[in-house]
Protein backbone atom coordinates (compact mmCIF):
# COMPACT_ATOMS: atom_id res chain seq x y z
CA UNK A 1 0.00 0.00 0.00
CA UNK A 2 3.02 2.37 1.00
CA UNK A 3 4.24 1.88 -2.68
CA UNK A 4 0.64 2.65 -4.26
CA UNK A 5 1.09 6.31 -2.42
CA UNK A 6 3.90 6.95 -4.60
CA UNK A 7 2.51 5.57 -7.98
CA UNK A 8 2.90 8.09 -10.61
CA UNK A 9 0.71 8.42 -13.71
CA UNK A 10 2.65 8.42 -16.86
CA UNK A 11 3.40 11.55 -19.10
CA UNK A 12 1.56 10.09 -22.40
CA UNK A 13 -1.84 8.74 -20.07
CA UNK A 14 -1.71 12.71 -18.74
CA UNK A 15 -1.71 14.26 -22.45
CA UNK A 16 -4.19 11.70 -23.67
CA UNK A 17 -6.73 12.01 -20.83
CA UNK A 18 -6.37 15.69 -21.77
CA UNK A 19 -7.57 14.96 -25.09
CA UNK A 20 -10.23 12.69 -24.90
CA UNK A 21 -13.37 14.57 -25.65
CA UNK A 22 -15.30 14.91 -22.60
CA UNK A 23 -12.39 16.41 -21.05
CA UNK A 24 -11.55 18.76 -23.56
CA UNK A 25 -11.21 22.85 -22.94
CA UNK A 26 -10.88 24.94 -25.61
CA UNK A 27 -7.55 26.07 -27.27
CA UNK A 28 -7.65 29.77 -27.82
CA UNK A 29 -4.57 31.24 -26.00
CA UNK A 30 -1.56 32.89 -28.40
CA UNK A 31 1.53 33.49 -26.37
CA UNK A 32 0.67 37.29 -26.40
CA UNK A 33 -2.59 36.20 -24.35
CA UNK A 34 -0.59 34.05 -21.85
CA UNK A 35 2.16 37.29 -20.39
CA UNK A 36 -1.23 39.36 -20.42
CA UNK A 37 -2.60 36.74 -18.30
CA UNK A 38 0.13 36.16 -16.40
CA UNK A 39 0.39 40.19 -15.42
CA UNK A 40 -3.45 39.91 -14.82
CA UNK A 41 -2.40 37.75 -12.10
CA UNK A 42 0.77 39.40 -10.79
CA UNK A 43 0.29 43.22 -10.61
CA UNK A 44 -2.51 43.86 -8.03
CA UNK A 45 -2.53 44.22 -4.34
CA UNK A 46 1.10 43.89 -3.93
CA UNK A 47 2.64 46.93 -6.04
CA UNK A 48 -0.50 49.34 -5.47
CA UNK A 49 -1.08 48.08 -1.56
CA UNK A 50 1.77 46.99 0.39
CA UNK A 51 4.90 48.73 -1.75
CA UNK A 52 4.10 51.51 0.59
CA UNK A 53 3.56 49.50 3.78
CA UNK A 54 6.41 47.40 3.40
CA UNK A 55 8.61 50.86 2.83
CA UNK A 56 7.58 52.55 5.60
CA UNK A 57 7.83 49.97 7.68
CA UNK A 58 11.08 47.89 6.80
CA UNK A 59 12.77 48.65 3.92
CA UNK A 60 12.89 52.53 3.42
CA UNK A 61 13.87 53.50 -0.54
CA UNK A 62 15.70 50.24 -0.61
CA UNK A 63 12.35 48.55 -0.86
CA UNK A 64 13.70 48.82 -4.31
CA UNK A 65 16.58 46.32 -3.39
CA UNK A 66 13.59 43.87 -1.67
CA UNK A 67 11.92 43.74 -5.13
CA UNK A 68 14.95 42.75 -6.70
CA UNK A 69 15.97 39.65 -4.14
CA UNK A 70 12.21 38.42 -4.55
CA UNK A 71 12.18 38.95 -7.93
CA UNK A 72 15.38 36.73 -8.45
CA UNK A 73 13.75 34.16 -6.17
CA UNK A 74 10.52 34.22 -8.48
CA UNK A 75 12.59 33.77 -11.56
CA UNK A 76 14.20 30.44 -9.60
CA UNK A 77 10.90 28.95 -9.54
CA UNK A 78 9.58 30.60 -12.43
CA UNK A 79 12.22 28.18 -15.11
CA UNK A 80 11.15 25.63 -12.67
CA UNK A 81 7.13 25.65 -13.65
CA UNK A 82 8.28 26.65 -17.54
CA UNK A 83 9.93 23.40 -17.67
CA UNK A 84 7.26 21.26 -16.21
CA UNK A 85 4.88 23.38 -17.83
CA UNK A 86 6.03 22.89 -21.59
CA UNK A 87 6.77 19.32 -20.77
CA UNK A 88 3.18 18.46 -19.11
CA UNK A 89 1.01 20.68 -20.97
CA UNK A 90 -1.90 19.84 -19.02
CA UNK A 91 -4.70 22.16 -16.99
CA UNK A 92 -3.42 21.46 -13.20
CA UNK A 93 -0.57 22.90 -13.21
CA UNK A 94 2.34 22.01 -9.92
CA UNK A 95 -0.67 19.28 -8.95
CA UNK A 96 -0.22 17.38 -12.19
CA UNK A 97 3.61 18.26 -12.52
CA UNK A 98 3.83 15.95 -9.17
CA UNK A 99 1.55 13.47 -10.23
CA UNK A 100 4.22 12.49 -12.96
CA UNK A 101 7.17 13.02 -10.99
CA UNK A 102 6.29 12.61 -7.37
CA UNK A 103 3.33 10.26 -7.05
CA UNK A 104 -0.29 10.38 -5.95
CA UNK A 105 -0.02 11.08 -2.71
CA UNK A 106 2.43 14.19 -2.93
CA UNK A 107 0.27 15.68 -6.13
CA UNK A 108 -2.73 15.62 -3.51
CA UNK A 109 -0.89 17.53 -0.58
CA UNK A 110 -0.10 20.13 -3.74
CA UNK A 111 -3.53 19.82 -4.73
CA UNK A 112 -5.03 20.60 -1.29
CA UNK A 113 -2.36 23.31 -1.00
CA UNK A 114 -2.97 25.07 -4.00
CA UNK A 115 -6.26 25.97 -2.74
CA UNK A 116 -4.42 28.16 -0.06
CA UNK A 117 -2.83 29.97 -3.17
CA UNK A 118 -5.76 30.76 -5.93
CA UNK A 119 -8.78 30.47 -3.76
CA UNK A 120 -7.53 32.26 -0.87
CA UNK A 121 -5.42 34.94 -3.07
CA UNK A 122 -8.88 35.88 -4.68
CA UNK A 123 -10.60 36.52 -1.58
CA UNK A 124 -7.77 38.74 -0.55
CA UNK A 125 -7.47 40.81 -3.50
CA UNK A 126 -11.32 41.06 -3.60
CA UNK A 127 -10.71 42.48 0.35
CA UNK A 128 -8.03 44.97 -1.33
CA UNK A 129 -10.31 45.71 -3.97
CA UNK A 130 -12.82 46.41 -1.44
CA UNK A 131 -10.77 49.13 0.27
CA UNK A 132 -9.93 50.71 -3.07
CA UNK A 133 -13.73 51.02 -3.87
CA UNK A 134 -14.64 52.46 -0.82
CA UNK A 135 -12.30 54.80 -0.98
CA UNK A 136 -13.02 56.07 -4.57
CA UNK A 137 -16.57 56.25 -3.86
CA UNK A 138 -15.82 58.23 -0.85
CA UNK A 139 -14.29 60.72 -3.38
CA UNK A 140 -17.53 61.12 -4.77
CA UNK A 141 -19.55 61.65 -1.64
CA UNK A 142 -20.65 58.14 -1.66
CA UNK A 143 -20.17 56.99 1.75
CA UNK A 144 -20.94 52.98 2.09
CA UNK A 145 -21.21 51.93 6.43
CA UNK A 146 -18.26 50.64 7.33
CA UNK A 147 -20.17 47.92 9.08
CA UNK A 148 -20.73 46.51 5.55
CA UNK A 149 -17.12 46.65 4.24
CA UNK A 150 -15.24 44.89 6.80
CA UNK A 151 -14.66 41.42 8.11
CA UNK A 152 -16.81 40.79 11.24
CA UNK A 153 -13.87 38.41 12.14
CA UNK A 154 -10.47 39.10 13.25
CA UNK A 155 -7.56 37.54 15.47
CA UNK A 156 -5.43 39.32 17.54
CA UNK A 157 -2.19 38.30 19.38
CA UNK A 158 -2.98 37.22 22.65
CA UNK A 159 -6.67 37.60 22.24
CA UNK A 160 -7.33 35.06 19.41
CA UNK A 161 -10.45 35.45 17.44
CA UNK A 162 -12.80 38.37 18.37
CA UNK A 163 -16.05 39.56 16.81
CA UNK A 164 -15.11 43.34 15.29
CA UNK A 165 -18.60 44.55 15.20
CA UNK A 166 -19.11 44.33 11.32
CA UNK A 167 -21.69 42.14 9.70
CA UNK A 168 -19.79 41.15 6.30
CA UNK A 169 -16.94 43.04 3.48
CA UNK A 170 -20.24 43.27 0.59
CA UNK A 171 -18.10 44.46 -1.94
CA UNK A 172 -15.36 41.82 -1.69
CA UNK A 173 -18.26 39.44 -1.82
CA UNK A 174 -19.86 41.07 -4.79
CA UNK A 175 -16.83 41.45 -7.24
CA UNK A 176 -16.17 37.55 -6.68
CA UNK A 177 -19.79 37.18 -7.74
CA UNK A 178 -19.54 39.03 -10.59
CA UNK A 179 -15.75 37.76 -11.59
CA UNK A 180 -17.30 33.76 -10.89
CA UNK A 181 -20.05 34.74 -13.63
CA UNK A 182 -17.60 35.83 -16.35
CA UNK A 183 -15.84 32.83 -15.75
CA UNK A 184 -18.79 30.72 -16.28
CA UNK A 185 -19.38 31.73 -19.38
CA UNK A 186 -16.54 31.22 -21.06
CA UNK A 187 -12.28 31.25 -20.96
CA UNK A 188 -11.99 33.21 -24.29
CA UNK A 189 -14.11 35.92 -22.91
CA UNK A 190 -12.67 36.47 -19.91
CA UNK A 191 -9.09 36.08 -21.67
CA UNK A 192 -10.57 39.32 -24.01
CA UNK A 193 -11.85 41.55 -20.78
CA UNK A 194 -8.15 40.34 -19.13
CA UNK A 195 -6.41 42.29 -22.06
CA UNK A 196 -8.56 45.12 -21.72
CA UNK A 197 -7.97 45.45 -17.46
CA UNK A 198 -4.25 44.43 -18.37
CA UNK A 199 -3.64 47.50 -20.49
CA UNK A 200 -5.94 49.85 -18.30
CA UNK A 201 -3.64 48.74 -15.40
CA UNK A 202 0.15 48.75 -16.92
CA UNK A 203 -0.99 52.09 -18.76
CA UNK A 204 -1.43 53.51 -15.05
CA UNK A 205 1.53 52.37 -13.88
CA UNK A 206 3.47 53.53 -16.65
CA UNK A 207 1.98 57.08 -16.14
CA UNK A 208 2.68 56.75 -13.11
CA UNK A 209 6.44 56.14 -13.64
CA UNK A 210 6.83 58.75 -16.79
CA UNK A 211 5.06 61.26 -15.13
CA UNK A 212 6.55 60.90 -11.54
CA UNK A 213 10.76 60.70 -12.82
CA UNK A 214 10.37 64.15 -13.23
CA UNK A 215 8.85 64.94 -9.79
CA UNK A 216 11.60 62.75 -7.70
CA UNK A 217 13.34 64.74 -5.19
CA UNK A 218 16.76 62.87 -4.66
CA UNK A 219 17.04 63.44 -1.14
CA UNK A 220 14.20 61.54 -0.40
CA UNK A 221 16.39 58.83 -0.91
CA UNK A 222 19.17 59.74 1.25
CA UNK A 223 19.90 57.45 3.00
CA UNK A 224 18.80 54.53 0.56
CA UNK A 225 19.02 52.35 3.09
CA UNK A 226 17.67 53.86 6.33
CA UNK A 227 19.42 52.77 9.64
CA UNK A 228 18.67 49.48 11.25
CA UNK A 229 16.31 50.58 14.21
CA UNK A 230 18.30 47.81 16.61
CA UNK A 231 15.64 45.36 15.98
CA UNK A 232 15.63 42.29 13.12
CA UNK A 233 13.56 43.56 10.11
CA UNK A 234 12.92 46.99 11.13
CA UNK A 235 15.35 48.79 8.21
CA UNK A 236 18.90 48.05 7.43
CA UNK A 237 19.73 44.73 5.77
CA UNK A 238 17.82 42.86 7.58
CA UNK A 239 14.49 45.06 6.60
CA UNK A 240 15.03 44.84 3.31
CA UNK A 241 15.40 40.75 3.50
CA UNK A 242 11.80 41.48 5.79
CA UNK A 243 10.34 43.91 2.85
CA UNK A 244 11.33 41.21 0.12
CA UNK A 245 9.29 38.66 1.92
CA UNK A 246 6.52 40.71 2.31
CA UNK A 247 6.16 41.90 -1.38
CA UNK A 248 6.69 38.28 -2.22
CA UNK A 249 2.90 38.26 -2.14
CA UNK A 250 3.31 40.90 -5.49
CA UNK A 251 4.94 38.17 -7.43
CA UNK A 252 2.27 35.78 -7.06
CA UNK A 253 0.20 34.61 -10.14
CA UNK A 254 2.91 34.02 -12.90
CA UNK A 255 2.36 30.30 -12.39
CA UNK A 256 -1.29 31.01 -12.84
CA UNK A 257 -0.18 30.82 -16.17
CA UNK A 258 0.62 27.02 -16.06
CA UNK A 259 -2.85 26.21 -15.20
CA UNK A 260 -4.04 27.46 -18.70
CA UNK A 261 -1.70 25.11 -20.58
CA UNK A 262 -4.71 22.62 -22.20
CA UNK A 263 -6.63 25.97 -23.57
CA UNK A 264 -2.71 27.41 -24.94
CA UNK A 265 -2.64 26.73 -28.75
CA UNK A 266 0.70 25.86 -28.51
CA UNK A 267 1.29 24.81 -25.01
CA UNK A 268 5.18 23.54 -25.82
CA UNK A 269 6.42 26.85 -27.05
CA UNK A 270 3.78 29.28 -25.15
CA UNK A 271 4.24 27.93 -21.60
CA UNK A 272 7.65 29.18 -20.79
CA UNK A 273 6.95 32.23 -22.86
CA UNK A 274 4.08 33.09 -20.37
CA UNK A 275 5.55 32.61 -17.43
CA UNK A 276 8.83 34.43 -17.74
CA UNK A 277 7.58 37.40 -19.96
CA UNK A 278 4.76 38.09 -17.51
CA UNK A 279 7.22 37.47 -14.50
CA UNK A 280 10.06 39.92 -16.30
CA UNK A 281 7.40 42.53 -17.51
CA UNK A 282 6.33 42.73 -13.70
CA UNK A 283 9.44 42.88 -11.93
CA UNK A 284 10.68 45.78 -14.09
CA UNK A 285 7.53 47.66 -13.92
CA UNK A 286 7.82 46.97 -9.79
CA UNK A 287 11.50 48.48 -9.40
CA UNK A 288 10.47 51.27 -11.39
CA UNK A 289 7.47 52.18 -9.67
CA UNK A 290 9.72 51.58 -6.35
CA UNK A 291 12.22 54.09 -7.15
CA UNK A 292 9.44 56.78 -8.58
CA UNK A 293 7.53 56.40 -5.55
CA UNK A 294 10.70 56.41 -2.82
CA UNK A 295 11.59 59.29 -4.68
CA UNK A 296 8.60 61.73 -4.76
CA UNK A 297 7.42 61.24 -1.31
CA UNK A 298 9.12 60.26 2.07
CA UNK A 299 9.07 56.40 2.60
CA UNK A 300 7.80 57.84 5.62
CA UNK A 301 4.43 59.06 4.48
CA UNK A 302 3.85 55.41 2.61
CA UNK A 303 1.78 53.67 5.60
CA UNK A 304 -1.41 53.88 3.72
CA UNK A 305 -3.76 51.90 1.76
CA UNK A 306 -3.06 53.80 -1.42
CA UNK A 307 0.06 54.45 -1.28
CA UNK A 308 0.72 55.07 -5.21
CA UNK A 309 -1.95 57.81 -4.84
CA UNK A 310 -0.14 59.25 -1.64
CA UNK A 311 2.48 59.98 -4.32
CA UNK A 312 1.08 61.51 -6.76
CA UNK A 313 -0.64 63.87 -4.25
CA UNK A 314 2.82 64.65 -3.16
CA UNK A 315 4.15 65.50 -6.61
CA UNK A 316 1.89 68.58 -6.71
CA UNK A 317 -0.49 70.45 -8.59
CA UNK A 318 1.05 68.92 -11.98
CA UNK A 319 0.35 65.48 -11.32
CA UNK A 320 -3.74 65.91 -9.92
CA UNK A 321 -5.37 64.76 -12.97
CA UNK A 322 -3.17 62.03 -12.21
CA UNK A 323 -5.39 60.93 -8.97
CA UNK A 324 -8.49 59.56 -9.93
CA UNK A 325 -6.92 57.07 -12.69
CA UNK A 326 -4.51 55.98 -9.83
CA UNK A 327 -7.70 54.57 -8.22
CA UNK A 328 -9.36 53.09 -11.39
CA UNK A 329 -6.03 51.97 -12.59
CA UNK A 330 -5.67 50.25 -8.97
CA UNK A 331 -9.40 48.84 -9.16
CA UNK A 332 -9.26 47.62 -12.50
CA UNK A 333 -5.94 45.73 -11.70
CA UNK A 334 -6.99 43.97 -9.05
CA UNK A 335 -10.38 42.37 -10.77
CA UNK A 336 -7.84 41.10 -13.17
CA UNK A 337 -6.08 39.30 -10.15
CA UNK A 338 -8.61 37.94 -8.64
CA UNK A 339 -10.38 36.82 -12.39
CA UNK A 340 -7.44 35.02 -13.10
CA UNK A 341 -7.19 33.23 -9.55
CA UNK A 342 -10.46 32.12 -9.76
CA UNK A 343 -9.75 31.36 -13.36
CA UNK A 344 -6.98 28.89 -11.60
CA UNK A 345 -8.79 27.24 -8.97
CA UNK A 346 -11.21 25.06 -11.03
CA UNK A 347 -8.61 24.41 -13.51
CA UNK A 348 -6.73 22.65 -10.47
CA UNK A 349 -10.16 20.84 -9.03
CA UNK A 350 -11.24 19.90 -12.40
CA UNK A 351 -8.02 17.86 -12.64
CA UNK A 352 -8.17 16.55 -9.46
CA UNK A 353 -11.31 15.10 -10.58
CA UNK A 354 -10.54 14.06 -13.37
CA UNK A 355 -8.32 11.55 -11.45
CA UNK A 356 -10.95 10.31 -8.95
CA UNK A 357 -9.25 12.13 -6.39
CA UNK A 358 -12.71 14.60 -5.67
CA UNK A 359 -16.10 13.63 -6.84
CA UNK A 360 -16.48 13.23 -10.70
CA UNK A 361 -19.39 16.30 -10.92
CA UNK A 362 -16.54 18.13 -10.25
CA UNK A 363 -15.06 17.28 -13.70
CA UNK A 364 -18.10 18.23 -15.92
CA UNK A 365 -17.48 20.59 -18.87
CA UNK A 366 -20.37 23.22 -19.81
CA UNK A 367 -22.37 21.49 -22.85
CA UNK A 368 -22.42 25.32 -24.31
CA UNK A 369 -19.99 27.28 -22.79
CA UNK A 370 -17.07 24.21 -22.37
CA UNK A 371 -15.91 25.93 -19.31
CA UNK A 372 -15.53 23.55 -16.18
CA UNK A 373 -18.84 25.16 -14.35
CA UNK A 374 -19.36 22.83 -11.29
CA UNK A 375 -16.09 23.61 -9.96
CA UNK A 376 -15.78 27.55 -11.10
CA UNK A 377 -18.83 27.98 -9.06
CA UNK A 378 -18.07 25.96 -6.50
CA UNK A 379 -14.82 28.00 -5.81
CA UNK A 380 -16.50 31.29 -5.89
CA UNK A 381 -19.00 30.37 -3.21
CA UNK A 382 -15.81 29.46 -1.18
CA UNK A 383 -13.98 32.88 -2.46
CA UNK A 384 -17.33 34.55 -1.49
CA UNK A 385 -17.75 33.66 1.88
CA UNK A 386 -14.42 33.87 3.20
CA UNK A 387 -14.16 37.34 1.64
CA UNK A 388 -17.01 38.39 3.46
CA UNK A 389 -15.48 36.85 6.85
CA UNK A 390 -11.80 37.94 7.03
CA UNK A 391 -9.20 40.28 7.15
CA UNK A 392 -6.48 40.94 4.19
CA UNK A 393 -3.70 40.58 6.91
CA UNK A 394 -4.31 36.85 8.13
CA UNK A 395 -5.38 35.72 4.02
CA UNK A 396 -2.43 36.67 2.40
CA UNK A 397 0.21 34.84 4.69
CA UNK A 398 -1.94 32.18 4.32
CA UNK A 399 -1.87 32.68 0.16
CA UNK A 400 2.10 33.38 0.70
CA UNK A 401 2.62 30.11 2.81
CA UNK A 402 0.84 27.71 0.83
CA UNK A 403 2.36 29.63 -2.65
CA UNK A 404 6.11 29.21 -1.05
CA UNK A 405 5.40 25.75 -0.77
CA UNK A 406 3.87 24.79 -3.90
CA UNK A 407 7.38 26.51 -5.61
CA UNK A 408 9.73 24.27 -3.21
CA UNK A 409 7.54 20.93 -4.09
CA UNK A 410 8.03 21.98 -7.94
CA UNK A 411 11.49 22.80 -7.90
CA UNK A 412 12.42 19.61 -6.00
CA UNK A 413 9.87 17.95 -8.81
CA UNK A 414 12.58 19.19 -11.35
CA UNK A 415 15.67 17.11 -9.92
CA UNK A 416 13.63 14.09 -9.62
CA UNK A 417 12.32 14.17 -12.83
CA UNK A 418 15.73 14.87 -14.61
CA UNK A 419 16.89 11.95 -12.77
CA UNK A 420 13.98 9.30 -13.20
CA UNK A 421 13.01 10.37 -16.55
CA UNK A 422 16.09 11.17 -18.85
CA UNK A 423 14.56 10.49 -22.14
CA UNK A 424 11.40 12.88 -21.58
CA UNK A 425 11.10 15.91 -24.71
CA UNK A 426 11.61 18.89 -22.85
CA UNK A 427 11.15 21.85 -24.80
CA UNK A 428 12.33 24.01 -22.10
CA UNK A 429 15.07 22.89 -20.07
CA UNK A 430 15.77 24.72 -16.60
CA UNK A 431 19.31 25.84 -16.90
CA UNK A 432 21.94 24.66 -14.47
CA UNK A 433 20.17 21.86 -12.67
CA UNK A 434 20.10 20.95 -9.95
CA UNK A 435 21.89 24.10 -8.83
CA UNK A 436 18.32 26.60 -9.94
CA UNK A 437 15.96 24.83 -8.65
CA UNK A 438 17.87 23.68 -5.14
CA UNK A 439 18.18 27.81 -5.27
CA UNK A 440 14.70 27.84 -6.01
CA UNK A 441 13.56 25.28 -2.91
CA UNK A 442 15.80 27.20 -0.76
CA UNK A 443 14.57 30.47 -1.22
CA UNK A 444 10.82 29.45 -0.81
CA UNK A 445 11.94 27.97 2.25
CA UNK A 446 13.69 30.43 3.94
CA UNK A 447 10.76 33.30 2.69
CA UNK A 448 8.53 30.38 4.40
CA UNK A 449 10.56 30.57 7.70
CA UNK A 450 10.41 34.50 7.79
CA UNK A 451 6.54 33.84 8.19
CA UNK A 452 4.71 33.96 11.99
CA UNK A 453 3.95 30.55 14.08
CA UNK A 454 0.38 31.61 13.71
CA UNK A 455 0.16 31.00 10.00
CA UNK A 456 2.50 27.67 9.74
CA UNK A 457 -0.32 26.54 12.54
CA UNK A 458 -3.30 27.28 9.72
CA UNK A 459 -0.88 25.61 6.97
CA UNK A 460 -0.78 22.49 9.52
CA UNK A 461 -4.65 22.03 9.88
CA UNK A 462 -5.17 23.02 6.27
CA UNK A 463 -2.95 20.07 5.36
CA UNK A 464 -4.31 17.74 8.11
CA UNK A 465 -8.00 18.58 6.78
CA UNK A 466 -6.29 17.70 3.32
CA UNK A 467 -4.55 14.25 4.42
CA UNK A 468 -8.00 13.19 6.67
CA UNK A 469 -9.72 13.53 2.97
CA UNK A 470 -7.06 11.93 1.14
CA UNK A 471 -7.55 8.84 3.11
CA UNK A 472 -11.17 8.41 3.38
CA UNK A 473 -12.35 9.31 0.09
CA UNK A 474 -9.60 10.01 -2.52
CA UNK A 475 -7.57 7.11 -2.63
CA UNK A 476 -10.63 5.00 -2.82
CA UNK A 477 -11.95 6.74 -6.00
CA UNK A 478 -8.39 7.03 -7.51
CA UNK A 479 -8.76 6.27 -11.29
CA UNK A 480 -4.81 5.39 -11.27
CA UNK A 481 -5.51 3.23 -7.70
CA UNK A 482 -8.44 1.50 -9.26
CA UNK A 483 -6.65 0.71 -12.58
CA UNK A 484 -3.51 -0.49 -11.16
CA UNK A 485 -5.24 -3.16 -9.09
CA UNK A 486 -6.95 -4.42 -11.85
CA UNK A 487 -4.43 -5.01 -13.46
CA UNK A 488 -2.81 -6.80 -10.73
CA UNK A 489 -5.68 -9.00 -10.79
CA UNK A 490 -4.92 -10.05 -14.40
N1 LIG B 1 0.47 39.26 -7.02
C1 LIG B 1 -0.89 39.46 -6.76
C2 LIG B 1 -1.14 40.80 -6.15
O1 LIG B 1 -0.23 41.57 -5.96
C3 LIG B 1 -1.45 38.36 -5.94
O2 LIG B 1 -2.25 41.14 -5.89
Amino acid sequence: MASRLFDTKSIKQLIDHSNEAEHKLRRTLTATNLITLGVGAIIGAGIFVLTGQAAAQYAGPAIVISFVISGIACMFAGLCYAEFASMIPVAGSAYTYAYATLGEFVAWIIGWDLILEYLFASSTVAVGWSGYVVSFLADFGLVIPPSLTNAPLNHIAGQGWVNTGAVLNLPAMFIIALMTALLVIGIKESAKINNIIVMLKVSVVLLFIGFGISHIVPANWSPFIPENKGVFGIFGWSGVLRGAGVIFFAYIGFDAVSTAAQEAKNPQRDMPIGILGSLAVSTVLYIMVGLVLTGIVSFKFLNVPDPIAVGVNAAGAGLFWLRPLVKIGAIAGLSSVILVMLMGQPRIFYSMASDGLLPKSFAKIHPKFRTPYITTIVTGTAAMIIAGLFPIGILGELVSIGTLLAFLIVCLGIIVLRRTRPDLERPFRTPWVPLVPILGALTAFIQMLALPGDTWMRLIIWMAIGLAIFFFYSRKHSKLTGALSQALKH
